[in-house]
């Protein structure tokens, strides 16, 4: 018997090797004037930047382009692109790299929207609205993992306050998602694993969330099944198209799956981990899915248990409880793709393990309500220390 439930993505999703050559003919539906926000000057010297202008340009759509944005994207960065955004003119903000890049151009949409610092939007107990003002998105994608191009979801860090939350609403999804594979060919080994692994554990807890639903349930487990059949071939060799395409649909659905499904206690902790240490967002889940795994599995079995399952392609369960097995799966992978490193060998202190959980407790407590073990502190706290 199937729940009832709502599924609503608001989000044009363009799929292939080449789609990036319709930037143009999306951009103009719903801009004149785009800024093209990047994360550094990368794909300046790779030449994707004037590439896209060219596209851009051939259909009457003027750019801009603004680079100055950390991988974790900084409030003060995405005010300073907005104020740009304002100066020029500019109608269309179209992110252009991984999660990093998409996050700051929906900052920037909000803030350009609104005449207001992104961080009046973040925390606190009068958070301002995000409204219909906010300026249009066009995400195009160049990793394969953080779902930004699929959610409404912007991750924004203050380096003062120590503080990393995610926002977003109906209004803060892209119009428009172009996901290339092919511009995903020479992404680095190491951001393809940390990608990669986010795109598993985007997969994990959506699919265990209290706010799973039947069609999420579907993307996941599909998402899990391609990534255990293809991140080791592209972590080991970019070149391979086949495992390329596989990981940026496995993406595709995870981030689809995570603007309804969400995600649970282990992305909580690793927003608070990020905001309070800098680490990787990759490498950070990395250290805790297994233990967070072990903590919530007791309560949804069945679920914890198919997740191994998918992960080896294989379509029935053998065996009394294999749970601990999915757990060993997941580790495995971590290991074969080189990110089996604690969160002590990514600079995190047991003097910040206090802070995190309180961090955690504080601004990502939805996703703790989500989780159907609903955590305590002391909870967090033991999940980070066993990944340490
Ligand atoms: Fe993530």
């Amino acid at each position: 018997m199937i729940q009832n439930f709502d599924y609503h993505v608001p989000v044009k999703l363009v799929f292939g090797e080449g789609s990036i050559n319709r930037a143009g003919e999306m951009a103009v539906q719903y801009g004149t004037r785009a800024l093209i926000v990047t994360t550094g000057d990368y794909f300046v010297e790779t030449g994707l930047v004037r590439r896209l202008q060219e596209i851009l340009k051939n259909a009457g759509i003027d750019s801009l382009h603004y680079s100055d944005v950390d991988p974790n994207p900084l409030n003060t960065q995405i005010d300073a692109g907005a104020a740009l955004a304002k100066k020029e003119g500019v109608d269309l903000f179209i992110g252009l790299g991984g999660g990093s890049a998409i996050d700051a151009a929906k900052g920037m949409a909000i803030v350009r929207g609104h005449e207001r610092p992104i961080w009046d939007f973040c925390i606190g107990d009068d958070v301002a609205e995000i409204t219909d003002k906010t300026f249009p998105i066009i995400a195009i994608t160049t990793t394969s993992g953080t779902g930004s191009e699929a959610t409404q979801w912007s991750v924004i860090t203050n380096v003062e306050t120590k503080e990393k939350p995610g926002i977003g609403c109906e209004y803060t999804f892209a119009k428009v998602a172009i996901v290339d594979p092919e511009l995903m060919e020479t992404m680095p080994r190491e951001i393809t694993a940390s990608t990669g692994f986010d795109t598993l554990a985007h997969a994990i807890e959506a699919y265990t969330s209290t706010v799973a639903t039947p069609v999420t349930d579907a993307m996941c487990e599909q998402s899990i099944r391609l990534v255990g059949r293809f991140l080791r071939r592209a972590v080991n060799d970019g070149s391979d198209r086949e495992a390329r395409n596989g990981m940026a649909y496995a993406n595709t659905m995870s981030g689809f799956a995570i603007a309804v499904g969400v995600v649970t206690t282990c992305h909580g902790l690793g927003h608070a981990v990020g905001g309070v240490c800098g680490t990787v967002h990759g490498e950070t889940l990395a250290a805790m899915t297994p233990q967070a795994m072990r903590y919530s599995m007791r309560a949804l079995p069945d679920k914890f248990r198919n997740i191994g399952m998918f992960l080896r392609n294989e379509y029935a369960n053998e065996g009394p409880d294999r749970l601990e097995d999915s757990v060993r799966e997941v580790e495995r992978l971590i290991a074969d793709i080189g990110l089996d490193n604690g969160l002590a060998s990514q600079g995190v202190k047991e003097g910040d393990l206090d802070l995190i959980a309180d961090n955690t407790m504080r601004y990502m407590a939805f996703n703790l309500d989500i989780d159907m073990m609903n955590p305590t502190k002391e909870d967090l706290l033991g999940i980070l220390r066993a990944s340490m």
